[in-house]
């Protein structure tokens, strides 16, 4: 089986990557580590254990990360994501928090890495402060994953926080900053305008929604927030190739369970800007090499939009 370390900010993209993740069957959840991001990080726990319990899998182990960024100001995105971070459609019979591991994820990612060698998937869909902190108490580990997943970053000016920035590099730029100096493994990344390029159409909802079962129930109800926010006038200026809505977080777990998903990619070394008014947090792209870094990253550019839609079908089934 597939092995998979997860670091999640739920966040209703990250339920769906999540949930296709727990739908694949050669696919193993070694664990999922919390982080600070669209809701504060006891929220990212609590909706994590939720979306567990729907898919009746309780039993992986969920660890509480870092509740801050490394220097910068703290953000959320309760406007788009919902205050409590899974659009605002409380369930009343929540499991608790008592259910977290007493581990914290920081150690525990270092510990799941460092037992599979060469083994682990890390799927990143957060701010990346678990996984900055993680490299710099240990940096063999980037050498033992067979591979990194991250969504977060942009490649032009087309942010989705700030003018010039993404949300998860955003929050925490540092972090992304020392991840993509420090991690020397494959490396993926579906950045915003890529996700925003790739979207789907909304008539992929009706179906994928109507399903009838818990988890397509559960589904449609902390998505309805989003749902609505999305059908504005900003957010169909984001969308560059016409309406529709993107799931962004799925694109790193897709590429990480399906090797044949990502249909091409640019090989690029990148890093992120620390500085600047209106570009803090911004992935910058050295096609030029005028950095002189050995280690590239690979852009998502295209993918197979058909196997993400039955990816996202069967993970509601
Ligand atoms: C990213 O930011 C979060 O709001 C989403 O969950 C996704 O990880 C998109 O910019
Ligand atoms: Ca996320």
């Amino acid at each position: 089986k597939r092995k998979l370390v997860i670091d999640v900010d739920p966040g209703v993209d990250d339920a769906q990557a999540i949930m296709v993740a727990l739908a694949t069957p050669n696919v193993e959840v070694l664990g999922i580590t919390c982080c600070h991001g669209n809701t504060p990080v006891d929220n990212v726990c609590k909706n994590t254990l939720r979306i567990l319990k729907v898919c009746n899998r309780l039993d992986i182990p969920v660890y509480r990360g870092c509740t801050e960024p490394l220097l910068g100001r703290k953000i959320h995105a309760g406007d788009f994501h919902g205050k409590d971070g899974l659009g605002d459609a409380p369930d009343p019979d929540a499991p608790g928090l008592e259910l977290l591991q007493k581990e914290g994820a920081v150690t525990a990612m270092i510990r799941m890495i460092s037992e599979n060698p060469g083994e682990v998937h890390l799927v990143a869909t957060a701010p990346l402060t678990n996984l900055a902190m993680a490299v710099k108490l240990d940096p063999a580990i980037s050498e033992k994953l067979k591979g990194l997943y991250i969504m977060g970053g942009n490649t032009d000016s087309r942010g989705n926080t700030t003018v010039c920035g993404e949300f998860n590099f955003v929050a925490d730029p540092e972090a992304a900053y020392i991840v993509l100096n420090r991690f020397f493994c494959p490396t993926y990344i579906a950045t915003w305008e890529f996700s925003c390029r790739n979207n789907l159409p909304w008539s992929f909802c009706d179906p994928w929604l109507a399903q009838d079962t818990d988890k397509a129930r559960f589904m449609k109800r902390i998505f309805s927030h989003t749902m609505q926010m999305v059908q504005t006038e900003r957010f169909e200026k984001e969308m560059v190739a016409g309406v529709g809505f993107t799931s962004c977080d799925t694109y790193a777990m897709a590429a990480a369970i399906d090797d044949t998903f990502v249909t091409e990619c640019e090989q690029v070394a990148v890093t992120v800007e620390l500085e600047g008014r209106y570009t803090r947090g911004m992935m910058v792209l050295d096609p030029v090499e005028m950095l002189k870094k050995q280690h590239k990253v690979n852009i998502m550019k295209t993918v197979d939009l058909e196997k993400l839609k039955k990816m996202l079908m069967d993970s509601l089934k």
